[in-house]
């Protein structure tokens, strides 16, 4: 393990506010002269104390930031569920050219042919690659798109007259974000079992099936990486109920040119074009959350949608049955652009390429890591894979998370852990497609070294990380009690971060 060097845990960067000094960011005005003279009144704020920074201070302020932080441009991100592949820099040229980042939104339509010609192609593009009748590039992430999802099954039950339905079945394996939408709608959620395969069974779900089923929410492949093979039957025995079959889209990489949601008979479903489509995501950052629907839900999309007549696209905001707009103006439009970027790129074959390579590093990295660690699906896999710390938690104490810390030491991101909720001591891993195998093996081989500790020496790897400028925090404080505001203190001076 690399030694730390003897700075790396240095007191930190200090708030752009406290370094600040009054008159520094006016250099460019003229002394003497007061804003207005430069800025029109109405533009300036009074009530809003901006630090004075000087620029040069400001880029080495947010240069050291960005230097204290991990990403897929920095090292290998095999974060689970997540798909932190590479982000080609063509999709930010694209997005950074003029007509389209200096777009206003209230552009009347006529003049934004462009930028509706991008939501429409996207549109029309994701619409056949998964096999749905209509897309709404609305919603800003997944869980977005899955509460947009259940409030149009809300509503068509509602026109239906059949307001009992309230019952959403959630599997086992499923993220956490798929109950959590169901219960925020109002649903009740039905937590299915998966079966020793790591599957959601036909005999299973039909034990919870009635007329008060709502909507079935399956991630295929699952969050273990597992293609559910019933699927065409669980969605028939869902359907026979009056239920409607909903597709968490987050594991879309895999399965690109191979299958689609629409045939495995999904009515509604979201992608998580930030993940499957190359687009920056991490730390919460911006997302994009395509949400898609069949033929007989298109009406309740959220609005706008783009239509087009004669060869004239524009934003259709009068759709009756529609639950509204999910998010002030029209979607995330920089990521609708990437996101198109990224697929005439491809194309139809690149795509399916993609999921190939995904599918082959993933098994590549499955079987080595099973040489030394647990692997309890011990099966083919698709994109991702879970492994299992729990003989060696057992046995000597190490956890998930001491394996996952020990890995930032390596220079590696952690993957995910203790997801899903039913594999013990969990580590998700998700390689993606952009990895070459010398990375792919050089990770194996620092997790190997890893557990090897564990088993010698194992309170080598309680301290870890090491090398990063924050090493273990109180999780649970961080969670329970955040706090990341700045105020100013009585004095005015700022006051920092607990
Ligand atoms: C399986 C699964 N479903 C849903 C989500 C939610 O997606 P988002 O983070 O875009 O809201 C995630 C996020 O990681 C996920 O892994």
């Amino acid at each position: 393990m690399p030694t730390p060097p003897s700075d790396s845990r240095d007191a930190g960067v200090p708030l752009i506010f406290e370094l600040g000094r009054r008159g520094r960011a006016n250099r460019y005005l003229e002394e003497g002269k007061p804003l207005d003279a430069f800025l029109p009144r109405p533009v300036l704020r009074d009530e809003l104390p901006l630090p004075d920074n000087s620029e040069l201070d400001v880029v080495r302020h947010y240069t050291k930031l960005s230097q204290r932080t991990f990403g897929i441009d920095l090292g290998f991100y095999p974060l689970g569920s997540c798909t932190m592949k590479y982000n080609p820099r063509v999709n930010d040229a694209i997005v950074a050219v003029p007509a389209f980042a200096q777009l206003h939104p209230f552009t009347p339509d006529d003049l934004a042919q462009g930028a509706l010609m991008v939501m429409y192609e996207l549109e029309r593009s994701l619409s056949s690659l998964f096999g749905m009748a209509a897309f709404s590039l609305n919603p800003s992430a997944g869980a977005h798109a899955e509460l947009g999802a259940l409030l149009i099954a809300k509503k068509y039950f509602k026109e239906r007259g059949e307001t009992l339905r309230d019952k959403v079945i959630v599997p086992d394996t499923a993220h956490g974000t798929n109950p959590a939408s169901a219960a925020m709608c109002g649903f009740s959620v039905i937590s299915l079992p998966s079966d020793e395969r790591g599957r959601v069974g036909v005999a299973e779900i039909r034990k919870v099936l009635g007329p008060d089923t709502a909507v079935c929410m399956m991630t295929n492949p699952n969050t273990l990486g597992l293609f559910e093979e019933s699927i065409a039957e669980i969605a028939a025995a869902v359907h026979e109920v009056g239920g409607l079959m909903y597709y968490d889209g987050a594991n879309a990489n895999a399965i690109m040119g191979y299958t689609r949601p629409g045939d495995m008979g999904f009515d509604l479903m979201h992608l998580n074009t930030h993940k499957t489509f190359t687009i920056p995501h991490g730390g919460g950052g911006a997302g994009h959350g395509p949400l898609g629907v069949a033929a007989h839900l298109t009406e309740y999309l959220p609005t706008p949608v783009v239509t087009r007549e004669d060869s004239m696209l524009r934003l259709d905001f009068d759709r009756p049955k529609s639950i509204g707009p999910m998010r002030s103006f029209w979607s995330n439009f920089a990521h609708a652009a990437r996101a198109l970027a990224y697929l005439y790129a491809n194309g139809a074959e690149g795509l399916k390429r993609v999921s190939a390579l995904a599918v082959l590093n993933a098994n590549y990295v499955r079987v080595k890591v099973a040489e030394f660690l647990e692997t309890p699906y011990a099966e083919p896999c698709r994109h991702e894979f879970v492994a299992s710390a729990q003989t060696l938690k057992r046995e000597h104490g190490v956890r998930a998370l001491d394996l996952a810390k020990a890995l930032l030491d390596h220079g590696y991101m952690a993957p995910t852990i203790y997801f899903p909720l039913i594999v013990p001591e969990c580590l998700m891993i998700e390689p993606t497609e952009t990895e070459s195998k010398e990375t792919l093996d050089a990770f194996v081989a620092a997790l190997r070294s890893i557990v090897e500790t564990a088993k010698r020496d194992p309170e080598a790897l309680f301290a870890a990380p090491l090398t990063t400028v924050v090493g273990r925090v109180d999780e649970t404080r961080a969670a329970r009690q955040p706090d990341l505001r700045w105020r100013p203190s009585a004095e005015g001076a700022a006051t920092r971060i607990p």
